[in-house]
């Protein structure tokens, strides 16, 4: 019995995931543990399956944006350590302690909930988060961040393990910005770090790929190790990353329509002679946005074809190009085909956004399947 019935699927290279990991081992500082970033998703690679992965190939820490994301890995049976970035709320702080998750800790209200715990022999791990300049979470400086430190560590019940900060422009060419963020944070890191707290980290992928220096003990990547950058303007060649993503489906239908057929809802695209036409079994409600119609283009037999028309729901169409066409040739809509790639970023920049939405858009219908060595090893279905 097969677990999915539909061609259409996110192919996930294990390869390039352990090819991205090895690269920023290379390139970090000797030392600098690595936490995978496995929100959304895993930026719609499929969480299990890349945790799984990114744990196997020596990664020290995982990174989720809410405490569902971390119950959810346990769940599917991941034990490596994770940390919730975002907001952990007072009802979650005994279960996170229980499932040794790790929290960031960014508000005097939730280190006072902490405080009322009912006694355990467990300690709850906490991460401080501080505002260097990002305006998102964590305390700014103003907050008093060593009296803040010094009442957590005073606090019974509760682990230190980290303080940490978030760059908000660490991606952009002109590294003032980071610097200044940078620079604001040493003095609490060191602070911290005196205190005896062992990791102090500050640093995405863009960071590990420009500023290795600037991310402090542990690199938190996210997009590189699916082997994307971060923009255009980080200094990414010498890690030659690879893409973990490729979405492919099929033609299911092929026809030879007459000229002046309408094609698709509200026939935006009409044929001029008579053409070959291919229906794909994937839509807007897969994540491949309805706003690309008349836009993106698809690889088939290692050349592009233009999306003709409105894409619908669950499907869309294609032109194929020559005389005679018969259903079931592969189609990829992300990735590598042949000679010719179609990139997130080209999909991002017919969206006006950029590649990490792109992944992040597609639709949990949409089966990841996890490739090594040419082999189909996983898939998402069998994951859970
Ligand atoms: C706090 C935090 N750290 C690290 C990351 C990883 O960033 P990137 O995907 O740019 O490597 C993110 C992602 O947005 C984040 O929110």
């Amino acid at each position: 019995m097969s677990l999915y019935y539909r061609p259409t699927i996110a192919e996930i290279s294990l390869d390039a995931l352990g090819h991205n990991i090895a690269a920023f081992r290379r390139h970090m500082p000797t030392g600098t543990l690595l936490m995978a970033s496995v929100k959304a998703n895993a930026y719609g690679h499929g969480a299990a399956g890349i945790a799984r992965e990114a744990l196997a190939c020596g990664v020290d820490y995982l990174g989720v944006a809410f405490l569902d994301e971390a119950l959810q890995l346990r769940r599917k049976g991941i034990r490596g350590p994770i940390l919730v970035l975002g907001y952990v709320p007072p009802e979650g702080l005994e279960i996170a302690r229980e499932q040794e998750i790790t929290i960031a800790l960014f508000r005097e209200d939730i280190l006072a909930a902490i405080a009322m715990l009912p006694a355990s022999a467990q300690r709850l791990k906490v991460h401080i988060k501080l505002d260097t300049g990002m305006g998102r979470l964590g305390l700014l400086p103003e907050q008093d961040w060593r009296g803040f430190i010094r009442r957590v560590l005073a606090t019974s019940g509760v682990e230190v393990e980290g303080v940490f900060t978030h760059f908000a422009r660490a991606d952009e060419r002109d590294k003032s910005y980071t610097r200044l963020q940078h620079d604001r944070f040493v003095e609490a890191a060191e602070y911290a770090r005196a205190q005896g707290v062992p990791i102090i980290h500050s640093g995405n992928s863009a960071t590990g790929i420009d500023t290795p220096d600037w991310a402090g003990g542990m690199l938190r990547l996210g997009i590189s190790m699916y082997g994307l950058y971060p923009s255009g303007e980080v200094e990414g060649s010498s890690l030659a990353l690879q893409p973990v993503l490729r979405l492919k489906t099929q033609t299911v239908m092929v026809k030879s329509a007459p000229p002046d057929w309408g094609i698709s809802y509200g026939t935006r695209y009409v044929t001029s002679g008579r053409e070959w036409i291919g229906t794909l079994p994937i839509g807007y409600a897969d994540g491949y946005s309805r706003m690309l119609t008349g836009k993106a283009e698809a690889l088939l037999r290692g050349q592009r074809v233009p999306i003709l028309g409105t894409i619908c729901m669950d499907q869309c169409m294609i032109a194929i190009p020559g005389d005679v066409a018969e259903p079931g040739e592969e189609v990829v809509l992300i990735g590598r085909q042949g000679d010719e790639t179609i990139s997130a970023e080209e999909i991002a920049d017919h969206l006006g956004t950029i590649n990490y939405e792109v992944t992040c858009m597609l639709a949990d219908r949409v089966p990841r399947v996890y490739v090594k060595d040419g082999q189909h090893v996983a898939d998402n279905r069998l994951l859970g």
